[in-house]
């Protein structure tokens, strides 16, 4: 039967390579994120885009029941400023939080109310490296952090009832949220890694979709460590 799935940030960066990937197993696919003008991810018969922004957290359980069963939630959307932890405005501390923590909270809850009544469900939560080691962006770390928590107390609270939710945690990836790292610190992080470049899109979505799909059931509440070796500071 085919699976249907909701990728946040589903439109570019490591979102958009995990949507892609569940494409080509043949799900359908609701991508959730604000803004789909610059036409790189088309609708299509398994492709749903579905512009919303996650900071609404009020419209969430609203967005999820006009979708109907998800089988598959995966946790992607999120946002670093590399704002100095002294200087940081309370209305940016407000979005991450929301977007980093709450939106996904929000998510697996109302995902939850189907899966429960089906006894299965598979959910990943995309968090990172910062929540492991910490971060010059505080809050991102804060908030990354916390995710990788939450996985490990909805492992707890949904497992028995058959839905399995596990997190990734990348180092430096390829995408548009490099652009906020300083060069000086990205040579020092390549440097470190075994095979001296950053992931790749594709490496990451890579693992979500087997966390999501083919990942024995028997890991669950895990956080998957997707560094190449590195545990930059
Ligand atoms: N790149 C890295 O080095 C790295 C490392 C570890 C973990 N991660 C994590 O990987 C995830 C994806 O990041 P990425 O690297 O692929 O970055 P990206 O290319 O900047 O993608 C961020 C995604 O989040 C969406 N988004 C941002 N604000 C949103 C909002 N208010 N409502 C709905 N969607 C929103 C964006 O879509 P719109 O702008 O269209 O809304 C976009 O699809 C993030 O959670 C990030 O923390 C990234």
């Amino acid at each position: 039967m085919q699976k249907t799935v909701l990728v946040t940030g589903g439109n570019k960066g490591i979102g958009l390579e995990t949507t892609k990937l569940f494409r080509q197993l043949g799900c359908k696919v609701f991508v959730v994120a604000r803004d789909f003008s610059d036409g790189t991810l088309r609708a299509s018969t398994n492709i749903v885009p579905k512009p919303f922004d996650l900071t609404d957290i009020d419209r969430i359980p609203q967005l999820v029941a006009e979708l109907g069963h998800i089988d598959i939630l995966i946790n992607n959307a999120g946002v670093m400023h590399s704002i100095p932890y002294d200087n940081y405005p309370q209305e940016k501390i407000d979005q991450m939080v929301k977007l980093n923590i709450e939106a996904p909270v929000a998510l697996i809850r109302e995902v939850a109310k189907s899966m429960l009544r089906t006894n299965s469900g598979r959910i990943v939560n995309n968090a990172s490296i910062a929540g492991q080691i910490g971060h010059p962006d505080v809050w991102y770390g804060i908030t990354k952090a916390g995710l990788i928590n939450a996985t490990k107390s909805f492992a707890r609270i949904l497992g028995p009832k058959g839905i399995v939710i596990n997190a990734v945690a990348p180092g430096p990836v390829e995408t548009d949220m490099l652009n906020v790292i300083p060069e000086e610190r990205k040579k020092v992080i390549k440097s470190m890694v075994y095979t001296n470049r950053f992931a790749m899109p594709e490496d990451v979505a890579r693992a979500i979709v087997w966390l999501a799909t083919e990942c024995p059931e028997y890991i669950n509440g895990t956080c998957l460590d997707i560094n190449n070796g590195a545990f930059p500071r």
